[in-house]
């Protein structure tokens, strides 16, 4: 019943709820959300949960994060924390929180872990599928394990192939980055592992202090969750980074640039690309992981990419591009 290479589904009726039946079966779909798209499979049932982990060739240690339609959805999966209610004006959208797990969750989503990550995903079609479903769907990005994530369906194409035979184009996703992950795991302790379009400032302000985990410190936790890894996010192109607002220094003949916003100067001795037209982080953010498959493509020797100011989405930015640059 599967295509020999990978089929588009779009947002017809009829295709969502073909897309709802390939899950319930068994089957991974990739989905979009408003962050990446999602390789998706049904979060109760471990020979779909297999498959999810062979077609992104990642690591079993890695755990899943389980999307369900609304906050009351999670208590079939994690055990209850006052300190959800807080984060209500944030949902459905870019969090994902880490909460103890119930035992109902097959271990391939936990990774055999006590916790579980749980997300309720904004983008209408991912909704209208985990609806038609009537189950949680545990989805990772939808990648070769360790390469830059998709922002738009051609991208879970071409670089999984055949391998994900059925994908639902919903378009570019609206914030080109993953969903900020909080964990809440331990009671009274709020920590920030993976900055992401809900920035720090606001996660403070609804929950108070929030400690942030380092990317070294998430280097020893590595074994923890390797998604964590400091070299992830990576295209075969070595990037080198350069502060905002600076001009980089162009040593290679095959050498592209990459800027938050128009600049007044540019490098002669390489090709420029802009981000964004008028300095925008956000749409600099939507548009980083596709200019980066466009660019391991064409052979550059070197990809100069200017971080962005810190605040806002910006931290997730930065912390995207530092992985990718990372050796
Ligand atoms: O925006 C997103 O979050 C996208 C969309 C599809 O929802 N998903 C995504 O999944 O980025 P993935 O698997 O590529 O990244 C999830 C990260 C991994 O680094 C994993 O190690 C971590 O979340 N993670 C999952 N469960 C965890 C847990 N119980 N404790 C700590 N980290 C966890
Ligand atoms: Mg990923």
């Amino acid at each position: 019943m599967s295509p020999s290479a990978s089929s588009f589904l779009t947002s017809a009726p009829a295709d969502l709820a073909r897309a709802a039946e390939l899950l319930r079966q068994g089957a991974c779909v990739a989905l979009p959300t408003e962050t990446v798209y999602g390789l998706a499979a049904d979060a109760t049932n471990p020979a779909a949960l297999a498959q999810v982990f062979a077609i992104k060739g990642r690591p079993l240690l890695d755990p899943l994060i389980v999307h369900v339609l609304e906050q009351a959805a999670l208590a079939e999966v994690a055990e209850p924390d006052p300190r959800l209610a807080l984060l209500a004006p944030l949902w459905p959208g870019p969090l994902t929180v880490v909460l103890r797990r119930k035992s109902v969750v097959p271990d391939l989503v936990t990774a055999g872990k006590d916790t579980v990550a749980v997300r309720i995903p904004a983008h209408p079609l991912f909704r209208e599928v985990l609806r038609l479903a009537g189950r949680p769907l545990a989805a990772p990005s939808a990648n070769p394990f360790g390469y830059v994530s998709p922002t738009k369906a051609a991208h879970v194409r071409d670089s999984l192939g055949e391998r994900c035979p059925w994908i639902v184009d919903g378009g570019a996703c609206a914030h080109g980055v993953e969903s900020t992950i909080l964990d809440l795991s331990v009671p009274g302790r709020a920590r920030l592992l993976r900055p992401g379009p809900i920035p720090l400032e606001k996660l403070r302000e609804l929950l108070g202090e929030i400690e942030v985990v380092t990317r070294a410190a998430n280097q020893q936790a590595a074994q923890d969750a390797p998604g964590m890894l400091e070299r992830h996010y990576s295209p075969a192109t070595r990037v080198v980074l350069f502060p905002n607002g600076t001009l980089p220094v162009i040593a290679n003949l095959r050498s592209a640039v990459l800027f938050l916003g128009r600049r007044a100067h540019a490098p002669a001795n390489a090709d420029v690309f802009l981000l964004s037209e008028d300095g925008s982080t956000e749409e600099a953010a939507r548009n980083l992981f596709d200019l980066l498959r466009q660019l391991d493509a064409r052979g550059y020797e070197t990809i100069h990419a200017e971080l962005a100011p810190p605040a806002g989405i910006g931290a997730a930015y930065n912390d995207r591009l530092t992985r990718a640059a990372a050796r």
